[in-house]
């Protein structure tokens, strides 16, 4: 496995890597690996010849300093993790690398209107600082393949609208979810939970399901159902900072016509937030 720091290196590499012929996935991350990036990795591996993975936080997609801050960082962990898992290179650029500039002086891209709702009301700028650094990686690996997780459904999703505007010629590829025995949604922000945390945040799979249930049966309409899963999650003393039913293939918001359809959920606990998500077809 290489780690590779610098820009012009991995230019080198990839060149020739595509003059061998060979597939190149790209598996984005900020480090702290765990299962959830793991089985993209292992599906990576499965469908192209070269697998990298890049390992930048992003301080373009924080919203304030302490969060970029408390973002968990387990580099030595995270080299052994995917050299485990065989991932054939890393790609570690250090931040003055990637960006040259002050954040407010830089060129960004930003797909608009997807990014500004759902979690992009309540994060400004967000979508925006992945989008560019993501339109960043694209350019630097020019990956055949590039593979995102499920539980960020409207990163993907704006990715997925990314690559289609600007005519990148990367195929994105969505991973399911993965999820601890009890169901609870494997992300990075889990390491800041409390025992006494952790078994609260079970509570939004959980609701996630009863909502999923409910909306199959057609017996309430989504509105009194989200209402009383809003009232579940209070109760057990959440702050929900999102819940809504968005058309799965639009995210425009839940109508008579949607079929495919997805309901997204935020939560609050003490400062962490918890983002997870279910899929619904009717
Ligand atoms: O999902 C993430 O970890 C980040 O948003 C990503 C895609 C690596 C961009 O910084």
């Amino acid at each position: 496995m290489k780690i590779i720091k610098e820009i012009e290196k991995i230019k080198k590499i990839i060149k020739k890597i595509k003059m061998e012929n060979k597939s190149i996935s790209l598996v984005a991350t900020m480090g702290n690996i765990h299962k959830g990036h793991l089985s993209i990795i292992k599906k990576a591996k499965e469908i192209t010849n070269v697998t990298i993975v890049s390992i930048f936080i992003n301080p373009m997609q924080f919203n304030n300093e302490k969060d970029i801050k408390n973002y968990p960082r387990t580099i030595e962990q995270d080299f052994n993790l995917l050299k485990k898992n065989n991932v054939d290179i890393i790609f570690y650029p250090k931040e003055k690398q990637i960006l040259k500039k002050t954040k407010s002086l830089h060129t960004f891209v930003e797909v608009p209107y997807l990014s500004n709702i759902l979690e992009g009301k309540k994060r400004k700028k967000h979508f925006r600082g992945v989008t560019t650094i993501i339109a960043k990686l694209f350019n630097i690996i020019q990956p055949n393949i590039a593979l995102f997780g499920e539980k960020d459904y409207q990163q993907l999703f704006i990715i997925k609208n990314l690559v289609n505007d600007m005519n990148y010629d990367i195929k994105i590829i969505s991973v399911p979810t993965i999820r601890h025995k009890n169901g609870l949604a494997i992300s990075s922000r889990n390491i800041h939970l409390t025992k006494k945390q952790f078994m609260l945040a079970l509570n939004i799979y959980k609701n996630l399901k009863y909502i999923k249930k409910e909306i199959k049966k057609r017996q309430k309409n989504i509105k009194e159902i989200l209402l009383i899963s809003r009232k579940k999650l209070t109760n057990k003393g959440f702050v929900i900072d999102l819940l809504k039913v968005s058309d799965r293939t639009s995210l425009a918001p839940f109508s008579k016509n949607s079929k495919k359809i997805i309901v997204f959920l935020s939560v609050i606990i003490k400062n962490i937030r918890l983002i997870d998500n279910i899929k619904v077809n009717l």
